[in-house]
């Protein structure tokens, strides 16, 4: 296999282990800076191929990570059916309330080919633009974090009302899920067929969820997702991110059908590493904030995680995404600490 991440991603342990790092295109790199303030709107930088595929691969230039990831937002899938986004400076994103069934109804799937044909241009583009031995990774929220923020209308300290309308209003909350399952599944097979070799599923706020609602809106949509996925690009490896699953994330592996899991940054890999089964490779789970730090705690973190995944299919990589503060010079120490391993 000419490429160490589809290597992994098919079983084999693979060392050093591959490595590339969530948000690895960002605030922290000042040429990703120069390019956003040109774009002007955060929105316009990820509808831009020109724009979109120069950001995606400034980091591998940078540092030549092992897998490049499609630089886009989970939030472009509600944008593409029609439902408001905006990104406000220092804010995040602000959406409208999704709240009833009215609300539902007027997300519009006959919208999305339109909507998405710049993000699959620039796909194309990058995969073009990268080295064979790259992946390039494209992805989606899953359907459960996607609907948090249209729930919400943003970002939220408790996702109180999405968690409450869990329990109150089961068949909106399900009604919404399948929406987004569906067109994430079409979403995702259009970014195959442009070219990405590797996909990803962010569900950043699966862990809010109790043991039951988990398994009802987080595991079965992606398991529902996958198997679909599997049946129209059967060769296509699906990294899932259950951020903050906990001990769940043993049913997550199971359950889901996915090629890998992501381990969030409290993810204590001697507790679960064993609940992963045979055959499901895992990825992550520097913390972050040893990356802001660098110097000897970057070390022992990372050699800590480097110890702990030895012998096993695994891709390096972060908890979370990158910070805004991190130090440039403190990625390239990390790509080449996890090189000489
Ligand atoms: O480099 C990469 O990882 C690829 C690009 C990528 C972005 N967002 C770019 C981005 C990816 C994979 C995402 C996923 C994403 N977006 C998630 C899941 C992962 C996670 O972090 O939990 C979520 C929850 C979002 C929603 C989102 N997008 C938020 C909450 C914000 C605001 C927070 C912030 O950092 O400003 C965004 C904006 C966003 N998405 C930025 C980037 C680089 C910053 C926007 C800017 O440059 O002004």
């Amino acid at each position: 296999m000419p490429n160490p991440v589809l290597a992994v991603l098919a079983g084999e342990a693979v060392w050093p282990p591959p490595v590339w790092l969530m948000r690895q295109a960002g605030r922290y790199l000042p040429e990703y800076r120069e390019v956003r303030a040109d774009a002007g709107d955060f929105i316009r930088l990820c509808t831009t191929p020109e724009l979109a595929a120069e950001v995606t691969l400034q980091p591998i230039r940078r540092y030549g990570f092992d897998a490049a990831i499609l630089f886009s937002d989970i939030l472009m899938l509600p944008w593409a059916l029609g439902w408001g986004l905006a990104f406000k400076e220092g804010e995040g994103p602000v959406l409208p309330r999704l709240e009833n069934e009215a609300d539902l109804a007027r997300l519009d799937p006959a919208r999305v080919p339109e909507a998405i044909a710049p993000i699959l241009e620039t796909v194309r583009r990058c995969r073009t633009g990268l080295p064979a031995t790259t992946a390039l990774i494209g992805f989606a929220g899953s359907p459960f974090t996607v609907a948090c923020y249209m729930v919400e209308g943003g970002g939220s300290k408790d996702f109180a009302r999405i968690r409450a309308m869990a329990h109150a209003r089961p068949e909106l909350l399900a009604g919404l899920i399948d929406t987004l399952a569906a067109s994430t599944v079409d979403y995702l097979s259009a970014q195959v067929e442009a070219g990405a070799g590797v996909l990803m599923l962010f569900d950043s706020w699966a862990g809010v969820l109790s043991p039951a609602l988990f398994r009802r809106h987080v595991i079965a949509p992606t398991r529902r997702i996958v198997a679909t996925l599997r049946q129209r690009h059967p060769e296509v490896p699906v990294i899932g991110f259950p951020r903050l699953a906990g001990v769940q994330v043993g049913a997550y592996a199971a359950g889901t059908g996915v090629s890998a899991v992501a381990l969030d940054t409290g993810a204590d890999l001697s507790l679960a590493l064993p609940l992963v089964p045979p055959g499901v490779a895992t990825q992550g789970n520097l913390d972050p904030m040893a990356l802001v730090a660098g110097g000897a705690a970057l070390r022992a973190e990372a050699h800590s995680v480097l110890e702990a995944v030895s012998g096993r299919p695994h891709i390096f990589n972060l908890g979370h995404g990158i910070v805004p503060q991190t130090p440039p010079e403190h990625v390239a120490d990390l790509v080449q600490l996890v090189r000489s391993a």
